[in-house]
This record gives C-alpha cells, structure tokens and sequence, in this order.
C-alpha cells in the first residue's frame, strides 16, 4: 500500500471518517551546488519521490493532533501556547506554526495522521519535507494561498529559530517549489528559480553510505564561520560576489585553510552555473565531469566527505554507464548521487553496491529517484 493509502486508511480508523484532504511534500537530492546557499550561491537540487504525506481534516479548535505511523506516537499542541519541549519530530510542527504565527498568520488546528519515507539523517532532508507538509497543511486548513518561496522561507525560520538549526534555504525551497522531471537552479540570494529538465536517457540514483556521524551541526557551522571570515577579507557580503580571477590575485594573502574553504565555493558556484548549462544541452557526460569536480573540491577543500563517502564515489567512477558521482547534502556521511545511462542502471547498482561493500564492509541502501513536485495537496474531499 503507498504511503498516500496508509495515511488515509489509519486517519478512518483513528477518526471514524475520511480526511479532508491530503498533502504531501518531498526530500530532495541536490545534484551539485553544495555549501553554496548560506554563501548566496547558486544550488542545483531536484525534489524526490520520497517525502512526507498528512492525510487530516480542519476541527475549528485550537489545536493540533497528530499521529505519526512512522513514530507511532501522537502529538497534541495548542496553537496558543506553542512551547519548544526538546528536538523530537512534532517540534518540526510547531516550529512551522510557530513561524506562521511570528508572520501574522491566524492558524486554525486540525487532526491528521502522518508517515513519510525519505530515510532520517541520509542528507536527503527529511526534515525540510515535514516542516514544508506542515506548511501546504495549514496554509489549506488556514485558506492561505500557497506562495512556495515565502513557505520555504516559514520552513527556513523553523528550522534557524525554533530547532536552533543554522542551515540555509536550499532544501526548503526545493521541497517547497520541486518541478516533476526538473531540477531547479535556485539562486540562493534572489530565491530565483529555474526548472532545468534531466537529461534524457539518465537515471538519478541516490547511494546511502548508510554511515552517519554525530557532531555534523557544530563542522556545518564551523563551515559557515569560515566562508564568512573570508567574505570578509575580499570585503563583500558574500562569496558569491567573489570572481574567481579576485580569489586568484588575493588569495596568497588567506591562510591555508580559509582559502581552500573559499576555492570550494567560488568554484563550485561556477560549476553549477556550468552544470545547469550542460544539462539545457542535455550534455550529460559534461554534467557528470563538473559532478566529478565537485565531490574532489568538496573532499579536499572543503573537507565535509568522509572515508565511506570518497569509497563509494570512487566505486561509481569505475563502473560502466555512470557519468559522474559525488556526496550530496551537508556531508560527512549519508549520501552520494550518481548519474547514470539509463539503460546501464540495473548492473551500475549491482556493481556499486558490491565494490562499495567490499571497500567497507558496509551495505549500501540504493534508490533510483525520480523528480517530482514540490508541495501539494494530493487529494481533497
Ligand atoms: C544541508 C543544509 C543546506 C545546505 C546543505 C549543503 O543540507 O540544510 O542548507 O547548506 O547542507 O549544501
């Protein structure tokens, strides 16, 4: 039964009828651009078959109540008093009303069941498919219009002021404003978005080290201090504003480590310009070189891979069909993404798993993805 079946099927037995309506919001896989968006920059993520489905109905209380199939726990909150009561996943809920609410939104409560299958911590933004769910539910209990930049923006403050995380918007606003069959080259400063197709014939196929490491929040923002300290140097708001012909004629003068964490992003940045280009062209073999690039830069500039990461991007590189293979997402572990010849699909997923397990012991989880939209209610009563 899908995801979309469960949540509608356990709401009528909870409940005693059928909801009002679905929603439902992606994860998302970013094809290249990494660590650009809290540097203005530009990012190239698509959003995935793979997201968190609400089935619920509107109750005219204050309140909220959910069921979480995947937790199998019920959350309760009032809506007047939203109280922060430690990371757990219905504070993703709150922190989203909560938001709202800080931007004049009057919200009404509702009750729904909820379930979702974007696997947690992989770097494949579960939480950013959950805080957009929650928004596309209020804002249809709420009749408030849908605008995907503004809610990516409501997910963003959630996620910075009410979980205490400091992420920047990339995987909000794709989750928020997805194109099926589309990447989106999102322009971190304006929130610009362009949908760009795949290319034909390719398959996207997100590899899950299945190796996760604690810390990652305090290395992300040590990441973010450092491209802040350099944007300081060259005397601009942001990297995005270095050329790379500035960075070549100052870049002597940064210490060793700064200007490796400035080369990744003034680099990458120009990749995934290029990137978005080669894909208009339906160049795929010249996206997967700038893929290629962008997971050396992000090992040895950037430092944010990890041993299984480098293990199973190299293993990628070697197989037959496969263009290009790089870590996705902040790093440090969880996934990498490949792009791969359609038809070389089936044996390229043999083959990585095997070298991969054979370098590290560990079995990777492999998932051919699809892009779909972003948010939206999928169903209505
Ligand atoms: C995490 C953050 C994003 C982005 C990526 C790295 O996914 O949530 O905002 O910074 O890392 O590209």
């Amino acid at each position: 039964m899908s995801l979309h079946q469960q949540v509608i099927k356990t709401f009528e037995a909870r409940f005693g009828e059928l909801p009002r309506l679905v929603v439902r919001a992606p994860g998302r896989v970013n094809l290249i651009g990494e660590h650009t968006d809290y540097n203005d920059g530009f990012a190239l993520p698509m959003a995935i078959d793979r997201g968190v489905w609400i089935a619920l109905t509107p109750t005219q209380t204050n309140e909220v109540v959910v069921h979480s199939l995947d937790f199998d726990e019920t959350a309760r909150f009032s809506l007047a008093h939203l109280k922060f009561a430690g990371h757990h996943w219905p504070e993703y809920l709150k922190g989203v009303a909560w938001a709202l609410q800080q931007q004049g939104a009057t919200l009404s409560g509702w009750q729904g069941v909820m379930a979702g299958d974007v696997p947690a911590g992989a770097g494949l933004s579960s939480s950013a498919a959950l805080e957009l769910a929650t928004a596309r539910a209020f804002a249809a209990v709420s009749n408030r219009p849908w605008n995907a930049k503004g809610m990516a923006k409501i997910g963003q403050r959630a996620e910075n002021e009410w979980l205490g995380l400091n992420t920047g918007i990339m995987d909000q606003l794709i989750s928020a404003a997805g194109v099926a069959g589309h990447a989106l080259l999102i322009d971190c400063r304006s929130l610009e978005t362009q949908p760009v197709p795949l290319p034909v014939e390719t398959a996207v196929v997100v590899l899950d080290t299945k190796s996760r490491r604690g810390l990652v929040d305090s290395a992300y923002n040590e990441r973010r201090a450092q491209c802040e300290a350099a944007a300081r140097f060259f005397d601009v708001p942001a990297l995005r504003d270095v050329s790379f012909a500035q960075f070549q004629a100052q870049a002597h003068q940064l210490d060793n480590i700064t200007r490796r964490r400035a080369r990744h992003i003034i680099t990458e940045n120009q990749r995934t310009l290029q990137a978005a280009e080669a894909m208009q062209q339906g160049d795929a073999a010249e996206f997967g070189r700038l893929m290629n690039d962008s997971h050396a830069s992000l090992r040895d500039d950037f430092e944010v891979t990890n041993q299984a990461l480098d293990a199973i991007v190299t293993c990628s590189h070697q197989i037959e069909g496969c263009y290009g293979a790089r870590m996705t997402g902040g790093g440090f572990g969880g996934c990498a993404v490949a792009l791969v010849r359609h038809e070389a699909v089936e044996t390229f997923t043999t083959a990585v798993a095997r070298c991969y397990q054979s370098a590290t012991g560990l079995e990777p989880a492999i998932y051919v993805c699809a892009a779909t939209n972003g948010a939206e209610v999928v169903s209505q009563n």
